[in-house]
């Protein structure tokens, strides 16, 4: 048989400069690296130094310029209007240009920060295609975050302009962007000049009202994306760097800051299009059908540039797995555009389930087209990994990876090769990931134990290259702890075969949905309520969401409340603070909190309790009284 992932794999670590310039040649260069890797900024790597391109050129251009222009890009599927849109490779270069020309209008140049607030709909993938054709950087935000997310993200990276529309669609209402914008730009230190909003029917809010207001003692212009076009000349590709940042986008970490995770283009591109041979196998003729968000970084690698990179047709799905209008979309979107290869989340999986328990009605489609279903965001755990398996009759396969990465740590590598899959395991490390399995002071464990998963650098190229405008700490959140390795926050094992398990997140840092979140951010809210004393938020096993958020508070001495009242306001207090998307419920009061004798919280205790899990109490707990009279609360039939 032939070992192909193995020799690749080899390859990558033996010899990452010879693997990854062979790869690099998969991609429309300006200037072709001769360099592969510049270290001389250690820790720091920058990989292609001497390469000169464009990104929407490798995603466009080249496939228009090969004779590919008829072939669908993107295909625009709303289950909220009932509406799809097709564009052809050369529609979407014409939009993108035009866009390109727009920005450039307005004075926005290479290097220049653009904040793009947009929901599922093709202006996103638009707008951030003509950023990297002008080399501005974008910085995409997910529509579920509340202004003061927006606005944190504006302070941090000083976008001169930003894209929205006037809003959202979810099922149940429609979000309305523009008093979210104006709010964000308001608490805001903003830079921003321009605001240029797609026009969607159906919304309060118009761009109208907001023209002639002065926000914090400035004047914004709020512009109309379909007017602007008019007039716009179509712009084209300015060549940037290899590792000139392509985008900046924000995830959560331990604190409430989030980190503006950098990408560059080169490694990035070279990335994307290599993840697409070797994992993915997705190539020109194929369909992609990320059910993801932009604002996330599956949405931004494989709903826009990696399908794109290819050559291959996109999806782009303005809905939900299940209730738009039932739990059989997934198939109906597959058989209507012929899908080759589905993406999406263990949640929509479970979500689709609790529906439609033998997932009849995506059955009822024809699912022939479909050749792979990827999976990632959380662990797949195996009861549904069994149900889609059982339900496709195709391999389906768990990756993991993060947004620092940008691309699968972890998967099977179909591309190369099938290798026998393991429920529970996203299978073994991709080329070019040397992952190590450490104890906390840094030493290698033997196979089967349980510890902090790492990566050897230097990271592969479309890895993180930095956190925007702080080296520091980048160097310091992940590279410091354990040396020469980048610290991914999870731990996990590495199996007698080689297989990764990865078990959960070392930090503070839980999934609900697939989706991302800090609990200290949360906890920072709720111990801004002036009832609260102090306080922890927990993440929770929940059986649709993977985690969910519970927060435990400790009240002021002498304050009288009514609890309901209180649970009602901290809840609407974190929506307000960091959006719908934390979808925070659970609040109790308890008397005290466990803590360590030097005041540390014993979070992971509490939630080894409330999870149903053996726990230890560590001998540094400065009273065990207190989690005596917490564990019925934890844990009710205990
Ligand atoms: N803009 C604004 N609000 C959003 C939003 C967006 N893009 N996405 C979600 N929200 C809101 C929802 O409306 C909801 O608000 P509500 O509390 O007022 O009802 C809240 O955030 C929580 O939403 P969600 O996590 O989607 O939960 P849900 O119960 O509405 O739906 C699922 C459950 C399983 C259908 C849904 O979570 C889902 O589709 N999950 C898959 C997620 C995914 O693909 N993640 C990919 C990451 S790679
Ligand atoms: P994000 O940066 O939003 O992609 O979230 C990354 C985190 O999600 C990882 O560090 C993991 O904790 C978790 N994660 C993502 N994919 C998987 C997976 N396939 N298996 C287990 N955990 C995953």
């Amino acid at each position: 048989m032939v070992q192909e992932y193995r020799q690749a794999f080899d390859q990558a670590t033996n010899d990452p400069a010879a693997f990854w310039l062979q790869a690099a040649r998969g991609i429309s260069w300006d200037t072709e690296p001769q360099i592969a890797l510049d270290d001389q900024r250690k820790p720091l790597y920058d990989w292609f130094p001497d390469g000169k391109l464009n990104l929407s050129v490798n995603a466009l251009d080249r496939h228009v310029d090969a004779g590919r222009g008829g072939n669908t890009a993107l295909i625009y599927d709303s289950a909220m209007l009932g509406t799809v849109t097709k564009y052809t490779y050369s529609e979407l270069l014409r939009e993108v240009e035009i866009f390109a020309g727009v920005l450039a209008g307005r004075g926005v140049k290479t290097g220049d920060r653009v904040l793009i607030y947009l929901p599922m709909i093709p202006q996103a993938a638009i707008a951030m295609l003509a950023c990297a054709r002008l080399g501005a950087i974008h910085s995409v935000v997910f529509g579920g975050f509340a202004p003061k997310e927006l606005a944190a993200r504006i302070t941090d990276c000083a976008p001169v302009a930003i894209v929205t529309a006037s809003g959202g669609i979810e099922p149940s209402r429609h979000i309305e962007y523009l008093p979210a914008v104006a709010e964000a730009l308001s608490l805001a230190e903003p830079a921003v000049k321009d605001v240029i909003v797609a026009h969607r029917d159906g919304f309060a809010h118009s761009l109208q009202e907001y023209q002639d207001k002065e926000i914090n003692g400035q004047q914004i212009n709020w512009l109309d994306w379909e007017e602007q076009t008019k007039t716009a000349t179509p712009t084209g590709p300015v060549p940037v760097d290899s590792t000139h940042p392509l985008y900046v986008l924000y995830t959560s970490g331990t604190t409430g800051s989030p980190k503006g995770v950098v990408r560059d283009t080169g490694g990035y591109a070279t990335a994307l299009q290599y993840s697409m041979n070797a994992v993915y196998d997705v190539h020109p003729g194929d369909t992609m059908f990320t059910a993801s968000d932009v604002g996330w970084v599956v949405g931004h690698s494989y709903i826009v540039y990696a399908p794109l990179i290819a050559g291959a047709t996109t999806v782009l799905y303005e809905g939900k797995p299940i209730g738009t209008p039932d739990a059989g979309v997934f198939g109906r979107i597959i058989a209507d555009h012929k899908v080759t290869t589905m993406f999406t989340a263990p949640t929509a999986l479970r979500a689709v389930r609790k529906a439609d328990p033998e997932g009849a009605l995506i059955a009822s489609h024809d699912l022939s087209s479909l050749r792979a279903l990827f999976v990632a965001g959380e662990r797949l755990d195996p009861d549904t990994y069994h149900f889609a398996s059982k339900l496709l009759g195709i391999p389906v396969v768990d990756n993991w990876w993060q947004t620092e990465t940008g691309w699968p740590i972890a998967s099977n590598p179909l591309g190369l090769e099938e290798l026998p899959a393991k429920a529970g395991s996203p299978t073994t490390p991709v080329p070019g990931f040397d992952v190590q399995i450490r104890d906390a002071l840094g030493e290698q464990l033997e196979a089967n134990q349980e510890g902090n998963i790492v990566v050897k650098l230097p990271l592969p190229p479309g890895a993180l290259t930095t956190l925007w405008g702080n080296d520091q700490r980048f160097i310091d959140t992940y590279l410091s702890q354990i040396e020469g390795c980048y610290l991914t926050g999870d731990s996990g094992f590495l199996d007698d075969d080689g297989y990764l398990f990865v078990m959960g997140r070392t930090d503070d840092v839980i999934n609900v949905s697939g989706h991302r979140l800090s609990t200290g951010a949360m906890e920072q809210v709720l111990a801004s309520h002036p009832a609260v004393a102090e306080c922890a938020v927990i993440g929770l096993a929940d059986a649709l969401k993977g985690q969910r958020a519970s927060g435990y508070v400790v009240l002021k001495s002498g304050v009288e409340t009514d609890e309901a009242e209180l649970k009602k306001e901290i809840v609407a207090l974190v929506r307000q603070h960091i959006g719908a998307v934390a979808d925070f419920r659970e609040v109790t009061v308890v008397a005290a909190l466990p803590k360590t004798r030097s005041g540390k919280i014993l979070r992971k205790t509490m939630r080894q309790i409330a999870d149903g899990k053996d726990y230890t109490v560590p001998s540094t707990i400065e009273d065990t009284a207190v989690l005596d009279e917490l564990l019925p609360l934890l844990r009710p039939q205990a």
